[in-house]
């Protein structure tokens, strides 16, 4: 198992060009189910859940052809509309075909997911808005077997906001006879790019990046291209890490207005920001400040961020307040800051966080993604060598980290 070892107490100076997004990348590999002609996608990031994804969609007969940072999806005949549990327990962004599979062929057998690191995350949600279409879905040995002669446009409140949920109901009625309406959807910019590559293919949706999204069904979607959205957690990522560790970076390739809320607590941490059209610049030569965050959904402080800025306050000046209101098990990487040295305690859903005045390298563990993107800049930051065990959920979703930090000037290796 590939690890990083990582010596820190270096500042990071530099550019960097941002990776598409991931978690627009999944969704809308999945819309390509919709139509039987190509969607060719650009800017696709280059991660181990794209790759897992585009095998998923290969099984169920679509043709997948890649090169660098491109991707053609030509889903002519469905032959299989089935997810295994073999695939989706490794990524439960496969539970994004449903909506699609079941519009487009009439009938979807999906695992589902199981457990998670993060939290239970269920998707009742996804459920309850399919069956409100007309969707019959019942559960048997571990899979949902969802059918529908065609689906029917519906008035869908969801009880929470839910962002893939949001999305699989978005495709289930792009192609459903009549309009749908989703109430209390999903704000993220993530959604917005879907609803724009659905629009290409000829969907007709209006409200996307509001909580109320109308969506009027057609007979048929074309073809189209689309390029894939800058990824906002891994420009905050980069962010935070020069905010950590200090220096000066400039970001290009990215999308600041899809990250008021981190650039906010940035500049509260003490860093300067320039942003531009479509590059932000972060300089950073002081100790940061304790800042506390509550993660929401967008517009609001992104869960995805939430362990970055955890390990940003374990070195701040003062005490911060992370409290996660999203996922009930997304504090993993609180111990494994303690083994670098860190101070946090954890009430409830909050971590307090007193800042100290250096962490210390040793070996950690990475438990989920943005965990390990958290223990990545811890240790930038610590004296000495910090090696992070596990790094598979970071190829998950950071295309090259170890090279992109690298070109900042970060002591880290790739060790097999
Ligand atoms: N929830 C339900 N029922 C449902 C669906 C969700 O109770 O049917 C709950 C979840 O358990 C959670 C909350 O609703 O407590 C929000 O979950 P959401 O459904 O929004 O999460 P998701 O769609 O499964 C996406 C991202 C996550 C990101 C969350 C929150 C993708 C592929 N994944 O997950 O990204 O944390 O939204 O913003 O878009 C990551 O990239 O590391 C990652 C975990």
């Amino acid at each position: 198992m590939d690890k990083l070892r990582i010596t820190g107490g270096r500042a990071l100076e530099g550019e960097l060009t941002v990776s598409g997004a991931k978690n627009a990348a999944l969704p809308i590999m999945c819309a390509s189910l919709l139509s039987s002609q190509p969607l060719k996608l650009s800017n696709v990031p280059r991660l181990m859940d794209v790759s897992t994804m585009a095998k998923l969609l290969a099984q169920m007969g679509v043709d997948v052809s890649r090169s660098e940072h491109s991707l053609t999806l030509t889903a002519k005949d469905i032959k299989d509309p089935t997810a295994s549990y073999e695939l989706v327990k490794t990524m439960r962004a496969s539970v994004l075909v449903l909506g699609p599979l079941l519009a487009r062929c009439g009938r979807a057998k999906v695992s589902l997911p199981g457990g998670c690191a993060i939290g239970q995350r269920p998707v009742d949600q996804h459920v309850k808005g399919l069956q409100a279409m007309g969707a019959t879905i019942a559960i048997e040995h571990g899979y949902m077997h969802a059918a529908a002669e065609r689906l029917r446009g519906a008035r869908v409140v969801m009880d929470l906001v839910t962002v893939t949920g949001t999305e699989n109901l978005m495709m289930a009625a792009a192609l459903a006879e009549g309009t749908t309406v989703i109430e209390n959807a999903a704000r993220e910019p993530e959604v917005l790019d879907l609803a724009r590559c659905l629009g290409a293919m000829g969907a007709k949706i209006h409200g996307a990046g509001s909580d109320v999204i109308r969506i009027e069904g057609v007979s048929s979607l074309s073809g189209a291209s689309h390029k894939v959205m800058p990824d906002r957690i891994e420009t905050g990522t980069y962010l935070a890490a020069v905010a950590a560790a200090g220096g000066k970076v400039r970001l290009a390739g990215a999308e600041p207005r899809s990250l008021d809320a981190t650039l906010e607590k940035l500049r509260e941490a003490g860093s300067k920001i320039s942003v531009l059209d479509s590059s932000i610049e972060i300089e950073m030569h002081e100790r940061p400040r304790a800042v506390s965050v509550r993660t929401a959904p967008f517009p609001g402080f992104a869960t995805d961020m939430q362990a970055q800025f955890m390990a940003l306050a374990t070195v701040a000046e003062g005490t911060a307040l992370i409290t996660e209101t999203i996922f009930e098990n997304r504090f993993m990487h609180a111990l494994e800051l303690q083994r670098l040295g860190a101070d946090i305690s954890i009430e409830g859903n909050t971590a307090v966080v007193r800042g100290v005045q250096r962490l210390q390298g040793a070996s950690v563990m990475a438990t989920d993604l943005r965990a390990s993107a958290g223990l990545v800049i811890a240790a930038l930051v610590a004296e000495g060598e910090t090696v992070v065990e596990r790094i598979y959920h970071l190829d998950r979703g950071y295309e090259a980290i170890e090279k992109k930090l690298g070109v900042l000037g970060a002591r880290i290796e790739r060790v097999r």
